[in-house]
């Protein structure tokens, strides 16, 4: 598989992207990631959507080194972070930050905002006591916490607040890129456009880049310059938001976009719903050729035998689907 942009701006490079585990019998290798490859442009949002269990949080951990990956390379500005001594290892990954869905798995119930705020600052051995306090009291301000807020215990926070000082935290470090996993997903609709319009902030005035990953297409196409669409451990499309959402060339991102309760991108508008049959197969045993082909309604016998290659089938739109470029391919 070649990978999608050879970028020379590139924050971080994945190249053939494996990343597997063993079930607790040791039995079977569940292949959660299964060759990705893709580069996050330094400044922009990268989202990544695709259904639960196609292998999103794995990649996100991989990313900022949380977890190893089995096979392939993650680079970070061109350079290996696995190859640097230990210590400047430690020091690199405080540059990639990594924010989950749940805040209450991320604070400890125990310790005040203010405490929780500095820590990472203490752990990394950052300036002195005055120093951290200061930056952990603008990492507050930045994401709008008041300060007194510092003294009370995340018990006594909103969701949207106990996000935010998860996001305070990571910001104390300066990071480079963070990646959002969910971040919004266990908030109350009413604040998510407050939380995700705060992430957009933040990008502007600090200069992050964002791999924002969701189940979610509305969250993603409200934040992302480009996408990928996940399924079963592959990436079987890629390209600027607004190409993949008004102009889907594969067949599951269709069912995707199908499925959404928003209007329709106009090349869909007239047609029908389609309805995704089945779960998703066990990435334990994928299907042959392509992934998808268990539950595509346009499937064929060569859909079976062959894997479908990376293709960039308009600037900077690609796909991995046999027929992608035919169009008006009919059902079966
Ligand atoms: N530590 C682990 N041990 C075994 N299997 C795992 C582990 N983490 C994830 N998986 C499996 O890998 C696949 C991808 O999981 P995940 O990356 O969490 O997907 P997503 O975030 O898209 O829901 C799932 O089948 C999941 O059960
Ligand atoms: S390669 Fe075949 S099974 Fe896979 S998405 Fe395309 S038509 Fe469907
Ligand atoms: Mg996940």
């Amino acid at each position: 598989m070649s990978a999608p942009v050879a970028d020379m701006d590139a924050i971080v490079s994945v190249r053939d992207l494996q990343v597997q585990f063993q079930t607790t019998d040791r039995h079977a290798t569940v292949k959660a990631v299964d060759g990705v490859d893709f580069d996050v442009r330094r400044g922009e949002t990268f989202g990544i959507i695709g259904e639960s269990g196609s292998g999103k949080t794995t990649i996100g951990r991989a990313l900022v080194f949380l977890l190893k990956p089995s096979a392939g390379a993650i680079l970070h500005n061109g350079l290996d972070p696995l190859a640097l001594p230990r210590r400047q290892f430690q020091s690199h990954r405080r540059d990639y930050q990594i924010i989950f869905q749940d805040p209450n798995a991320a604070l400890n119930p125990r310790m005040t905002i203010l405490s929780s705020v500095l820590e990472p600052l203490e752990l990394a051995r950052e300036g002195n006591k005055a120093e951290r306090l200061k930056r952990a009291h603008e990492a507050m301000d930045r994401v709008g916490l008041p300060q007194d807020i510092g003294a009370r215990y995340p018990h006594q926070l909103s969701g949207g607040q106990k996000q935010r000082v998860v996001i305070a935290r990571a910001l104390t470090l300066r990071p480079k890129l963070i990646v959002c996993d969910e971040v919004v997903a266990a908030l109350d609709m009413s604040i998510r456009g407050d939380v995700l319009n705060l992430f957009a902030e933040l990008q502007r005035d600090l200069g992050l880049t964002y791999v924002f990953i969701t189940h979610d297409l509305a969250v993603v196409s409200h934040i992302s310059e480009r996408i990928a669409v996940m399924y079963l451990g592959r990436f079987v499309e890629l390209g600027p938001t607004e190409e993949v959402s008004e102009r889907p060339l594969h067949p599951y991102t269709q069912a995707l976009l199908s499925a959404e309760p928003r209007p329709l991108p106009s090349s869909m508008r007239g047609g029908q719903r389609i309805v995704l049959q089945g779960e998703i197969p066990s990435p334990i045993d994928p299907p042959s050729g392509c992934r998808f082909r268990t539950r595509c309604q346009y499937a064929q016998p060569l859909c079976a035998e062959k894997t479908p290659d990376w293709r960039e089938l308009a600037r900077d739109h690609w796909v991995a689907c046999h027929f992608a470029d035919r169009p008006n391919f009919s059902p079966n």
